[in-house]
């Protein structure tokens, strides 16, 4: 085998899989292997991958096929939570592999690397526990100006659909000290905007009883940081939004005014059976609740249209749940059935493809009816925006609202991770245009 020099990554799904690659790249680096923007420069590739829906899974499958084909002498890996749902299966199926390293194996990465190399065999570590090192690991970030920080891992809610809590095991918080120290580690670097990730990140700290410190609480705490501008978190399960969270969000003046709160379904059945352990009427109380405590606060969601047996009566009520609750951002998917999920082992998957898409379409007109509302109506205000980069066009300047809307405008690229206050001129589909003021 030839010196190993480089390496390819490649990340699917979501932003905990975005930070697991970062938390991968450090580490190769650090081993002294140089990241490359080709496969075809690259002496390992390593795929991150994600099995939310089959379509994420077959890119990653398409892949795998086309290096069987060429793989020359690259050394191939698979990472993530294909790696965890599919486990020896893709090892069998795909000889060609190299290694396999799951979502709670992320410092293991180099060792799996030389256990390979001295012993050129298919290697794998798939551990469904928590990896407790991770705690006081901070990754090196391309991004110099926001950066996502892990808060707690895993899943421990049971929705039928989800293969989620196959791919990561079960909720374990990280260390309240821990999560602030590196905050305060981001902040004396310059970062000015912090996401505190987690599958469900308003159940921080239940798993730990005994502290008795919750979400809310490390909230508090991090919006003492100096110097950091901005806190986001994702995701919010709606059955542990609390009051404490909506003051928190209405009191800290770091703590952004967006609430991603994915209702799934605006029907009871298909709630029910989606097993998200809370009615459409529950969820609307929650939003009403939030929108009378923070006024300003905009509302994001996920639906999943096409779940088994979803009838038009069903779809409808999804529909006027949206219409009514006017969402700010949202991530339609249709259903698709998950290995050893309850759903695909229940309900057949029996919503025709041509439904479930005429279903999506629907949502999403009515999602840009709704944004093109908003967004006319801002027209003339003024927004504070971090300014995070040169837009793709190389012509402005991007960032975002404290809100999370996306805002393009001229102005000098001396304002990147800055803070600069925009008057809204325009919009155009899902981002807003405005000229500095
Ligand atoms: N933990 C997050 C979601 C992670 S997955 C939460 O609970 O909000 C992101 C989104 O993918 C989910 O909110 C859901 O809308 C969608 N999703 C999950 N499983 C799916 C499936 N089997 N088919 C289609 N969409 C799915
Ligand atoms: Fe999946 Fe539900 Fe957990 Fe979200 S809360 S990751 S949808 S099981
Ligand atoms: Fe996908 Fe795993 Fe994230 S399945 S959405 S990469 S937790």
């Amino acid at each position: 085998m030839k010196d190993l020099n480089t390496f390819y990554i490649r990340t699917y799904g979501c932003q905990m899989n975005e930070l697991d690659s970062e938390i991968l790249i450090t580490q190769l680096k650090a081993r002294n292997l140089a990241q490359v923007e080709t496969e075809t420069e690259a002496d390992i590739i390593l795929l991150n991958t994600c099995s939310i829906r089959d379509l994420a899974e077959k890119k990653v499958l398409g892949k795998l096929y086309e290096y069987k084909k060429d793989k020359k002498d690259k050394i191939i890996g698979i990472c993530g939570c294909m790696a965890m749902s599919q486990k020896e299966t893709l090892l069998k199926k795909f000889p060609h592999l190299d290694f396999l390293i799951g979502t709670n194996n992320l410092l293991d990465i180099t060792k799996v690397l030389d256990d390979f190399l001295s012993k050129n065999t298919q290697m794998k570590k798939l551990d469904i526990d928590y990896e407790k090192e991770l705690e006081n690991f901070y990754a090196t970030r391309d991004n110099k100006i926001k950066a996502s920080i892990a808060i707690i891992r895993g899943c421990n809610n049971h929705c039928s659909y989800c293969i989620v809590p196959q791919t990561r095991g079960k909720e374990v918080s990280r260390d309240s000290k821990s999560i602030i120290n590196e905050a305060k580690y981001l902040a004396n670097l310059g970062y000015k905007e912090i996401t505190l990730l987690g599958q469900n990140v308003n159940s921080y700290g239940l798993d730990k009883p005994d502290q008795n410190y919750l979400f809310p609480d490390l909230l508090y705490d991090l919006n003492k940081i100096d110097n950091i501008d901005r806190i986001r978190f994702m995701t919010s399960h709606p059955k542990d939004i609390t009051k404490d969270l909506m003051y928190a969000i209405r009191d800290l003046d770091k703590l952004c005014e967006f609430v991603h709160f994915p209702v799934q379904s605006g029907s009871n059945k298909v709630l029910k059976e989606m097993r998200r352990s809370y009615s459409a009427e529950e969820y609307l109380e929650k939003v009403n609740l939030l929108k009378s405590i923070t006024p300003n606060a905009t509302i994001g969601t996920d639906i999943i249209v096409g779940f088994p047996n979803e009838t038009d009566e069903d779809f409808e009520k999804t529909y006027k749940l949206f219409e009514l609750i006017e969402y700010d951002t949202a991530f339609i998917f249709a259903y698709s059935p998950r290995q050893k999920t309850y759903a695909a082992r229940k309900f057949e998957d029996n919503i025709s493809n041509e439904i479930k898409q005429k279903r999506l379409q629907k949502l999403l007109k009515l999602f840009h009816s709704i944004l093109e509302k908003k967004y006319k109506a801002l027209i003339g205000s003024k927004k504070e925006v971090l300014v995070e980069s040169l837009n793709k066009d190389g012509i402005y300047l991007k960032g975002r609202t404290r809100e999370f809307e996306k805002v393009i405008f001229k102005g000098d690229k001396s304002l990147i991770g800055k803070l600069q206050i925009v008057e809204i001129t325009g919009f155009s589909y899902q981002t807003l245009k405005g000229k500095v003021i």
